[in-house]
Formats: C-alpha cells, sequence, structure tokens
C-alpha cells in the first residue's frame, strides 16, 4: 500500500495521507543550522550539534507519536485543525506533504479554507523559515484565527530531559513586538538565544506552555486555541514556548501570507546586553529584516533549488526506468549529503544526544559523497585522520565540535584503519588531489605528533599487517565492521557496553572480514604507493597482501563460503560446523569485492551461498541461522532477538557488497535484481510492511525469522546510502574513477538496451551513451570519444571546463 507518490519532475516525495506507518521525515539545513521536519509537521531543530545546542523540545519514543514540532492551529469558527493533521487530528477535506530537496510544504484544506506551512533554511543562515499561506476558497467572509506553537529546548537536550531541579526555574524569554527570544541560560554563561518571529504583530501571545495549552492540557486541545485565545504570559522557568494568535479576516477567493522564523543569534561576550537585563537584539533585527517579506523567501527557496540541483548534477542518469532514475539521480545522492551533514547523529533513531561521528562511518560515507562536495571531503579526511593513534589504529568515533577523539564507543575496532584508506584512496579517484596526501595531521588530535597524510595510511596498513592472529589473519580487536561481533568482550552484566568492555585485544580472535578489506584496500594503497614511486614499499606491502590472501582461502575458507572469524578460543565463527551462524554476509561482499577466489572459483561458490541460505524476498540476510540464545563468547550479535539488527536481520548496508561483488563475477542480471530488492523506490508498494520513508535506505529490515519480516527501522543515517549508491554509480552502470581517469566497465541486467549518463570529473562534463544491442550482461566492445576510439576502458582526463562525449558499444 501506498501513501503518497514520488514527484521527479520537482524532486519530491508527495505524501497524501499523514497517516503514514511512522513519521516520514526530512531535513532541511545544510551548513551550521539543521531542521528534521515530520509528514505531520513534528520534528526539532538545532544549531551545529543536536545535543549540545538544541533549539526544540523533541520527546523521543512517546505517545501518541511524534508531538513536538512547528505547529499551526486553525481555528475556524469552532472547528479547529492543522494543515498537517497532528496533534488535533481532526479530519481534514485534502492533505498533502511534500518533501523536496532542503524544503517541505504541508497543505491541508478543510471547510474551504486552505493552509500551507513551508519550511525551509536558507543557506548562509542561522535559521528555520516557514511560509504561511491561508486561503478562503468559500463563497463567504471567513473569520479564521492561526496559532504558530513551538516549544523551546533548554540547550542540552540531555541535561534538559533530566535535571528538572534546576530547569524548571531558569527559563526566561524577552517579547518585543512581532518576536518571541528564548533566552536561558544567556544571563550566565551562555552567549547565544533562540528567537521565534513572524513579519506581522500578532494580535495576541504566549510564552508559558501551561497558559497555551493548559495545566492538564495537551498539544492536541490548546486551552488558548479552544478556548479564550492567548493570554501574553510571561514564561518564568518551567517551560518556555513561543505561541503567537493571528485573527484574520478574508474576504473569498482572498489569500494571506506570513512569513515565520526561528533563528539562534550569539552574541560576542562583550556585546550581550543592551542594557542590564535586556540582551542586544540588534544580530535578530538583522535577521528577522532579511526575511521580511515574500520575495524574501522567494529568494531563499530558488537560491536552494539552485543549490541542490548543482550538487546532484555531478552524476545524472537517463535509463529509462523511472524508478531507478529516481534513485540514482535524486534520492540516493540526497540521502549520502545528509549522512555527510549528520553522520549518526540526529534522526527519528539516533537521538541527536549521543553517537557523534564515526571513524569507520564517516570514511563510508565520504564514498557517496566525494564526487558531489570533493572540498569538503578532503576537509572530513584530515578531520578524521587527526584523530587516528600513532600506532595506527583509532579513536571509534569524535565530536563534531571539537573534532576530537572520544572513547565513548573505545577504540581498537581493528577494521577502522583501513577505511581511512578507502575514503583517501576515493577521494584521489575522484579528484586527483595528491597534495591531501602531503597535508601535515595530527596523530591523536596532538600538533606535536604531526605528519603527512600519506604516513596515516602508511601506519593504517602496518596496524593490520603487524596484527596478525594464530591463522595469519587479521586479529578483529573489539569488533570490526560488525559492532556486535565482540569477541573479546565476555560480558556478563546487564547494561554493560559490548563495544567497550573485555580487552580490546583477545589472544586469538581473528577476523577474515578484515582480512578481505586488508587485500582490498591494501592494493588501494599499493596503487598509492606505486604513483608516488614507493616501489619497495608497493613490493613488500604487495607480499603482505598475498599471504593474507592465501590465509583466507585456506584457514578463511569453509567448502561452500567464507567464514566470518575465529573466536578468542580458536573455533571457527561463521562455518557449516557451527550449530548457529554458520554462514554470514559480511566476508563473502568483502572477500569477492577485494578478488579473492575470483581465479580459482571460491568467490563464485561463495555467491551462490548467499543466494541460497542468506536471500529473502526483502533482500540479503546478515547471517543464517539467527542466533537463539545469548553467546557470551560472541558478544551483542547474539543479544537481540531472531532476525533483528545484527542478528539476522536484513542489514541493508551490506546488501550492496553482495551487489558489487556479482558484478565482478559479471552477473548484471542478478546484481541488478539483489539491488532492488532494498531500493526503495521499487518497495514503495508495500510500505505499510516496510513503513519506513520510501525515499530513503534505513539501516535494517527484520529478517526472515523476525515476526516482523520486512519491517524496516533506522531510516536516513547509515552507511546503505553511501554503498548502494558505489554499487550502481560504479558497479552496476560502471563508471568508476580510478587514479588515472574514469573507467567503464557496466555490468548491467539484459534487458537494458542503452542509457546516459552526464558525469562530472575533475572539472569536466563526461557524457557517456552506453548501448547494449546485443543484451549482454557485461563487456565493452568500443569506446568512443568526441567520436574518435580510445584504448583500453579508462575515459582520460579532460581539461577542467571541458565537455566530452563519449559512445560506449557493449557486447
Ligand atoms: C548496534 C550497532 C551499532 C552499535 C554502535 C549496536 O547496539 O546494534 O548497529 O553499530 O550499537 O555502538
Ligand atoms: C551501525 C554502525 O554505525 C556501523 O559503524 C556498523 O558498521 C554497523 N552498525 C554494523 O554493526
Amino acid at each position: 500500500m501506498k501513501y503518497g507518490h514520488f514527484d521527479d519532475i520537482r524532486r519530491e516525495y508527495v505524501i497524501t495521507d499523514p497517516r503514514t506507518p511512522l513519521p516520514w521525515i526530512n531535513y532541511l539545513g545544510s551548513e551550521e543550522f539543521f531542521t528534521l521536519f515530520s509528514n505531520t509537521a513534528g520534528g526539532y531543530a538545532f544549531y551545529k550539534d543536536a545535543r549540545l545546542r538544541r533549539l526544540t523540545r523533541y520527546r523521543y519514543n512517546n505517545a501518541p507519536l511524534d508531538q513536538e514540532g512547528f505547529r499551526l492551529y486553525v481555528r475556524d469558527g469552532n472547528s479547529v485543525w492543522n494543515p498537517g493533521w497532528q496533534p488535533v487530528q481532526a479530519e481534514l477535506d485534502s492533505y498533502s506533504c511534500r518533501h523536496g530537496l532542503g524544503y517541505s510544504v504541508i497543505s491541508g484544506s478543510k471547510d474551504s479554507v486552505s493552509v500551507t506551512q513551508e519550511l525551509l533554511v536558507p543557506q548562509g543562515d542561522n535559521c528555520l523559515l516557514m511560509r504561511v499561506t491561508v486561503e478562503n476558497a468559500g463563497k463567504s467572509e471567513k473569520r479564521i484565527s492561526l496559532f504558530p506553537f513551538i516549544e523551546f529546548c533548554l540547550w542540552d537536550a540531555v541535561d534538559d530531559g533530566a535535571n528538572f531541579q534546576r530547569n524548571y526555574s531558569i527559563g526566561e524569554v524577552e517579547v518585543e513586538g512581532a518576536a518571541i527570544y528564548h533566552k536561558s541560560e544567556y544571563r550566565e554563561r551562555r552567549n547565544h538565544y533562540a528567537v521565534f518571529w513572524s513579519n506581522r504583530i500578532p494580535d495576541g501571545f504566549d510564552t508559558s506552555r501551561d497558559a497555551f495549552l493548559g495545566a492538564y492540557g495537551s498539544p492536541a486541545r490548546p486551552e488558548a486555541v479552544f478556548g479564550k485565545g492567548c493570554t501574553g504570559s510571561i514564561a518564568h522557568g518551567w517551560q518556555p514556548v513561543a505561541a503567537q494568535q493571528f485573527d484574520l479576516k478574508l474576504e473569498p477567493c482572498k489569500t494571506e501570507k506570513l512569513i515565520f522564523g526561528l533563528g539562534y543569534i550569539e552574541n560576542p561576550q562583550e556585546e550581550k546586553w543592551l542594557r542590564p537585563g535586556i540582551i542586544n537584539k540588534e544580530r535578530a533585527s538583522a535577521m528577522i529584516a532579511r526575511y521580511s517579506d515574500d520575495t524574501s523567501f522567494e529568494n531563499a527557496l530558488s537560491v536552494l533549488k539552485t543549490y541542490w540541483n548543482g550538487l546532484l548534477s555531478s552524476y545524472q542518469l537517463e535509463s529509462g526506468d523511472e524508478k531507478l532514475n529516481r534513485m540514482v539521480n535524486i534520492w540516493n545522492q540526497y540521502q549520502c549529503m545528509v549522512t555527510f551533514n549528520m553522520s549518526r547523529s540526529a534522526s527519528y533513531y539516533e537521538s541527536g544526544t549521543g553517537r557523534g561521528m564515526g571513524f569507520r562511518d564517516s570514511c563510508q560515507d565520504l564514498l557517496g559523497f566525494v564526487h558531489i562536495i570533493p572540498d569538503r571531503a578532503r576537509e572530513r579526511i584530515l578531520d578524521i585522520a587527526a584523530t587516528q593513534f600513532p600506532d595506527g589504529s583509532a579513536y571509534h568515533q569524535y565530536q563534531p565540535l571539537t573534532k576530537k577523539g572520544n572513547l565513548a564507543v573505545g577504540s581498537g575496532f581493528n577494521d577502522d584503519p583501513l577505511w581511512l584508506i578507502a575514503g583517501t584512496d576515493a577521494y584521489l579517484r575522484e579528484t586527483g588531489d595528491w597534495s591531501i596526501l602531503n597535508e601535515p595531521t595530527d596523530f591523536d588530535n596532538d600538533p606535536s605528533l604531526a605528519e603527512p597524510l600519506l604516513e596515516h595510511l602508511r601506519r593504517s596498513f602496518n596496524y593490520i599487517k603487524t596484527h596478525l592472529g594464530p591463522h595469519g589473519l587479521p586479529l578483529i580487536g573489539r569488533a570490526d565492521w560488525n559492532d556486535c561481533l565482540n569477541l573479546n568482550c565476555f560480558s556478563e552484566s546487564p547494561g554493560e557496553s559490548f563495544q567497550t568492555t573485555g580487552p580490546s585485544e583477545g589472544p586469538v580472535a581473528e577476523s577474515v572480514f578484515i582480512a578481505g578489506m586488508f587485500v582490498k584496500y591494501g592494493r588501494a594503497w599499493v596503487d598509492i604507493c606505486r604513483h608516488l614511486d614507493l616501489i619497495e614499499e608497493a613490493e613488500a606491502a604487495e607480499k603482505e597482501i598475498a599471504k593474507v590472501e592465501q590465509a583466507v582461502l585456506s584457514a578463511g575458507w569453509d567448502g561452500k563460503w567464507f567464514r566470518r572469524a575465529f573466536d578468542a578460543y580458536g573455533n571457527v565463527v561463521g562455518g557449516q560446523d557451527c550449530e548457529e551462524g554458520q554462514i554470514f554476509i559480511e566476508p563473502q561482499g568483502m572477500c569477492v569485492m577485494a578478488g579473492i577466489g575470483q581465479e580459482t572459483g571460491e568467490a563464485e561458490i561463495a555467491l551462490q551461498s548467499v543466494g541460497n541460505r542468506l536471500e529473502t524476498k526483502y533482500g540479503i540476510m546478515l547471517l543464517q541461522p539467527a542466533y537463539t540464545r545469548y553467546r557470551l563468547e560472541l558478544g551483542e550479535i547474539t543479544s537481540y532477538p531472531p532476525g533483528y539488527k545484527e542478528n539476522a536481520g536484513i542489514f541493508c548496508h551490506n546488501n550492496p557488497w553482495i551487489v558489487c561483488a556479482e558484478t565482478m563475477l559479471g552477473h548484471g542480471n542478478r546484481a541488478f535484481d539483489l539491488y532492488r530488492k532494498t531500493a526503495p523506490a521499487y518497495i514503495e508498494d508495500i510500505s505499510e510492511i516496510h513503513r519506513t520513508e520510501p525515499y530513503v535506505y534505513s539501516q535494517m529490515i527484520a529478517g526472515a525469522d523476525a515476526p516482523s519480516f520486512g519491517e524496516a527501522k533506522n531510516s536516513w543515517l547509515t552507511g546503505t546510502a553511501a554503498w548502494t549508491f558505489v554499487s550502481i554509480s560504479q558497479y552496476i552502470l560502471g563508471i568508476q574513477p580510478t587514479l588515472n581517469g574514469l573507467q567503464i566497465n557496466p555490468c548491467i541486467p539484459r534487458d537494458l538496451h542503452s542509457f546516459r549518463i552526464v558525469r562530472r570529473y575533475r572539472g569536466a562534463t563526461y557524457r557517456i551513451t552506453v548501448d547494449n544491442p546485443e543484451h549482454v550482461e557485461q563487456g565493452v566492445r568500443e569506446i568512443t570519444l568526441g567520436g574518435k576510439p580510445i584504448q583500453g576502458s579508462v575515459l582520460p582526463v579532460l581539461d577542467s571546463g571541458a565537455v566530452a562525449d563519449i559512445h560506449v558499444l557493449m557486447g
């Protein structure tokens, strides 16, 4: 069942039923000010850091669902409703929510009155804007009252939800004209405040939640709206809010527009006050003035559209398959950008109070946005690398505000170092900017330890090389990509963190997955060395890689698939003799992507086993059979009920690894089949089962063992976005950046007759047409550039600004 549809021309998803199975959200903002906004106008805003600079309050995991947001109440005689349906939930005559690129538009109508809320965060400014349009489509005059309403957060979202003995006494506001200033803690150490404003003087306002909602009132039935109107309350402590009232008289066919804003203002210490007790509002007034009329809102919207069109134009596909086009051209790239902005911090599943920037996560996200924003990718790589320890290992995460590594989830995840090579390699292939390798980069955020970035990659490689176990496979440390496979943890106390408990280095626990990574990204390191003429180093590295590859093919091979690991006792994890957890997806994907067993046949057999043992109609499960009881020696993976998360869920992140692996073996049909299984646009019809947004990937879908098989969770902030974009753009459609230019090697479903890609690459524009008249899955017969055949399959690097037409003939 569908709850809406795609509008590809406008690059929007249009929700037509507000009762979506879960809130379906959008992200507004792409610089420093952000807003999460749901299809019923729920959500929250923050500046830079969703925990420490939270502007509006949000109660996660609440019933009713999604209660706080950017509310607008419409009072029309005795009837009260919201254009976004929530929280009053009055039946509407019509409803739609259009989530676009960086903006959202909610429209609702009832009894001949239609109201539209358009929200966006303007480029270059720290505020959220909301334009409200009210139209009387009836035949008689209407007297309508409008009430916008938001609830302020007392800045630190964790403290806000916990430290009530203090917080109930610190709330402070000022009201001046059409603006409400939230200034809690400004009297002491903060030099920032929030301001909610409208571009016309309201007929009433409230700043105390009790006054607006009523002490036992609720957002679904605010006393002010249902009864006597706003009271002009000034909040002293308790819960400061911003609510306003506008009494409008609308002739038939008349429209009124109002602009609202929610801004974040910082003042220099010496300019905090206008006079004792009264905050300096100069910067706020300037912000309000910037958006005082409809034209300024229109301008902000058009700047935003230009910005997004520019970003997405770096990879545009015309394939004849509208679902594929919309994933590649719009939503997959958009989601990649959201992961760039948010990492794993704020979504409707990540509370914004916990996880910062992950070392491994950020390196992988980069694979999906490096072609869109190479300059910012460069900065990101250097930030990540600066948190690396001198021995090559890494903090598992770092804080976006300070850019310093932290030990909240520990260190010693032994895949981390290799992801730095993966990310840097992707950047080099995209940009050809070798100067990044010379950038002096701290170790452990200590400038006295700084070395060129190249040295960081070397230490990454060497760390794995010098941390091998008894089978010659890399030691796993705390865990590898699978945070929940904790082979050295042995936790018996409830609530203890699986990620930080136990020794990070066990005596022997080894990972076949990291071995696959070492082969794949070790070879990338070798290519980098060769490019820099570090021939001896390259050759020495190749020998180490060959040894590990051999170890994978002997100790790591189980007969029909690659094993997952050896535990701390030296027992096989992910082998046919295991009681449960006999086969895992990760090593099949990574080892085949690394080319292991490609010539000797293991790769082919491993992928067949994936099909036979792990594949379902909704995607490929992480492992089988699911673990049915907690196992001390395996850790968190066995803590989840069967079918959920890492315990045999369909973990969307590693499905594209199998897609890439299938193309390595030339299986275009199969690769595309698997790609479609989890690609949101293809499963829009089963939204009532899938439940999360049909325009973005989720981290996981419940596996076949779960009672809710097919149900997705944790949408938006997942490495799935980057990896699926890599799988479709580089492996299936086959436009792959290399150190020397764009390589063309499509591996497509046989019935794809032809497609066209416009790819921006190192400043030039490549207009590539691929024809497949013989309906093959792989194989390039001829490539012409500007009408002339080229040797091999790598397009040369063109001058910046050049535009070239390329024709590829498959067969
Ligand atoms: C989750 C993992 C996640 C980890 C991060 C675990 O509870 O299952 O998906 O990577 O926490 O700390
Ligand atoms: C989510 C984490 O963000 C990611 O780093 C990890 O690889 C996966 N979970 C699998 O455990």
